[in-house]
């Protein structure tokens, strides 16, 4: 069975702990394997996956070694798998455009992104790169807010003939212009905005569904959430977030008995703290009326590591959309954006996007 070839563009904590979990799973068994919704998909294990070509803006990453540059600031994840080997795979000047926002300027060199001075590439250069290295899959994660270089290197995809997976929020696989373009080429595309192992919106989702269950009315909720990576700081830049705040309301929303008004429902990245680095607090909180129009509240609080909690889930949308490669199948891949994603082109709740991906996995299910 052949490797699973994939580009990475953005080499932040996200790419560290994906990276970090193909070496730590190499030495286990599937008995022994903390941590993963799958131990194989279609035969391939974690250990499948290659970095052929990566790309970044920072000075601190373009120029080395991919498995030396995901351990380089401002990256601030758990490292649970150090001494990685030389990959041979050196990190790309990538295209800037809105990739960096002003506001990063101003904090130290070691909680921001600080741009390289490198030649920036054009199009066909990362094209080039793409089909020289032979990627199968480019994963896109740009800081949220990078319309244009999302769209740039969605854009490189299409041309090298490659799938792409969308692990933030800019709305390419939700986009029916986007996903139209990656159907005509019978390309695999899987998003948008990775929906992270036991996360916020997971929680959130679970417990909304809960209440529609039981038969609570849920009247209001807020889900409040700070940390101290660059994902956080980025994301001070208020005018950046727009298609965050969508994509992690809608995420909640769409498991409703009846959404909710816009003013009873407030989800979002709330504040950066620098000393959390990679760790995410979340804070929920549910109003609800139950058995005689009863008032009652539910408070609850959540401690992640970020980065891994996404990587247990890019693990395995990465081996989905190698078999969809393998398959012939291109175009929009509804049970593993539903599963894996927050603001996949079509919602449906997590058990029954579990259940689709199960059957998607199988060869018995609609893609
Ligand atoms: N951690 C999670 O659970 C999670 C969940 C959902 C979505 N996401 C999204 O995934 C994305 C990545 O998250 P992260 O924590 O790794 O972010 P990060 O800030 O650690 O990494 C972003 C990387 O992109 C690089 N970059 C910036 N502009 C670039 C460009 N034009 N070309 C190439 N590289 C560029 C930066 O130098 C940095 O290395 C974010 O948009 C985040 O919101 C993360």
């Amino acid at each position: 069975m052949n490797a699973i070839n994939i580009a990475v563009v953005g080499i932040g904590n996200c790419a560290s702990s994906l990276i970090q979990g193909i070496y730590y799973y190499k030495d286990k068994q599937a008995e022994d394997a903390i941590g993963l919704m799958h131990w194989e998909i279609g035969g391939y294990k974690p250990s499948d996956i290659r970095v052929v070509a990566a790309f970044d803006i920072d000075k601190r990453k373009v120029g080395q070694d991919v498995n030396a540059a995901i351990f380089a600031k401002p990256n601030c994840t758990a490292v649970f798998c150090d001494n990685l080997p030389a990959s041979g795979v050196t990190v790309k000047m990538g295209k800037i455009l809105d990739g960096f926002s002003g506001h990063m300027k101003d904090y130290e060199e070691q909680y921001t992104f600080v741009p390289a001075d490198a030649l920036e590439p054009t199009e066909e250069e990362v094209v080039r790169t793409l089909k020289e290295s032979k990627a199968d899959i480019l994963l896109n994660y740009l800081p949220v807010g990078s319309e244009d270089a999302t769209r740039f290197y969605a854009e490189c995809a299409l041309e090298a003939g490659i799938a792409f997976i969308n692990n933030m929020p800019v709305f390419i696989a939700s986009n029916p212009a986007w996903a139209q373009r990656f159907a005509a080429k019978n390309l695999p595309i899987i998003g948008d905005d990775i929906k992270a192992q036991l996360g916020a919106t997971i929680t959130h989702r679970t417990l909304t569904d809960l209440f529609k269950k039981r038969g609570v009315k849920l009247d209001r909720t807020y889900q409040l959430n700070t940390g101290g990576n660059t994902d956080f700081l980025n994301m001070l830049n208020r005018s950046r977030l727009a298609s965050k705040k969508v994509s992690k309301t809608e995420a909640v929303q769409s498991v409703m008995a009846q959404r909710l008004d816009a003013h009873n429902i407030h989800v979002g990245p709330s504040d950066y703290v620098p000393w959390q680095n990679d760790n995410k607090v979340c804070f929920i909180r549910m109003e609800g009326k139950l058995f005689g129009d009863v008032p009652m509240n539910l408070e609850l609080r959540l401690s992640v590591e970020d980065s891994p909690n996404s990587a247990g889930v890019a693990i395995d949308a990465i081996r989905c959309a190698k078999l969809a490669l393998n398959r012939g199948e291109g175009g929009i891949l509804h049970a593993p954006s539903a599963y894996f994603c927050k603001h996949p082109p079509q919602q449906y709740t997590d058990d029954e996007a579990y259940q689709m991906v199960q059957a998607f996995i199988n060869g018995n299910g609609h893609e």
